[in-house]
């Protein structure tokens, strides 16, 4: 949180990573009267964010972010993410890509030699196409409908759409793989985040904290 600036535009990531951030953000708004003004990626982040104090704006009112602070499933070493544990895959996309520096908060055990071995890859789809994005899906191995506490049936995003788990040994090129998924009709977006990602900043169990950058 030492990232953000006074009068930045800071997007919210969701997940329980991210809302250790949020509370560090809001107590930095409060003690060191710090002004900013966030884009939150969910109802979670949303709702997280009121109660810490920040300030809430959209898109709409505020298209570019300065600052995004994310989290993720997954972490190669080209800085390639899987993400969307928390359903919230689209927002995040779209705020990594409107954001001039993404950074990506995990601990380690987040780190993996290939995308798709420690979590399923999840991929948000229009309702009336999932059964035939789940067929094609199955060409890439095992895919389950998400199903969530508290409701009985498909998880429903703050979209409205389903999301499809993709099971797998891991990908050989999540570059191919995020172009090819996107190209099935249906497909809102797909967990796998290639060439976004700016740094991302590792907690180990030490409790150091390693830096990463895509560029070495
Ligand atoms: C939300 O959909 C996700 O992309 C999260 O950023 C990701 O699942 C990491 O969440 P945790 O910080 O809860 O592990």
């Amino acid at each position: 949180m030492k990232l953000v600036e006074n009068r930045f535009t800071v997007g919210l990531g969701s997940g329980r990573t991210v809302s250790q951030a949020i509370i560090e953000l809001g107590r930095r708004v409060r003690e060191e009267g710090l002004q900013v003004q966030c884009v939150p990626s969910s109802y979670q982040a949303m709702l997280e964010a009121l109660e810490a104090g920040l300030k809430l704006v959209d898109l709409y009112s505020s298209p570019q972010v300065d600052l995004t602070i994310d989290g993720a499933d997954e972490v190669d070493r080209r800085l390639n993410l899987t993400k969307g544990g928390g359903a919230a895959l689209t927002r995040e996309k779209i705020l990594a890509s409107v954001s001039k520096r993404y950074v990506i908060i995990v601990d380690e055990e987040k780190l993996v030699e290939r995308l798709g071995s420690r979590s399923p890859i999840p991929v948000e789809v229009i309702p009336f196409a999932a059964p035939a994005v789940k067929r094609r899906l199955e060409g890439y191995g095992r895919v389950e409908y998400r199903t969530g506490s508290g409701k009985l049936g498909p998880v429903v995003t703050d979209n409205g759409n389903f999301l499809l788990d993709l099971y797998l040994d891991g990908l050989d090129s999540p570059e191919g793989f995020e172009a090819e998924v996107k190209r099935i009709p249906g497909v809102v977006e797909v967990g796998v985040f290639t060439g976004l990602a700016d740094e991302v900043y590792v907690g180990l169990k030490d409790g150091n904290v390693k830096k990463l950058t895509r560029h070495g």
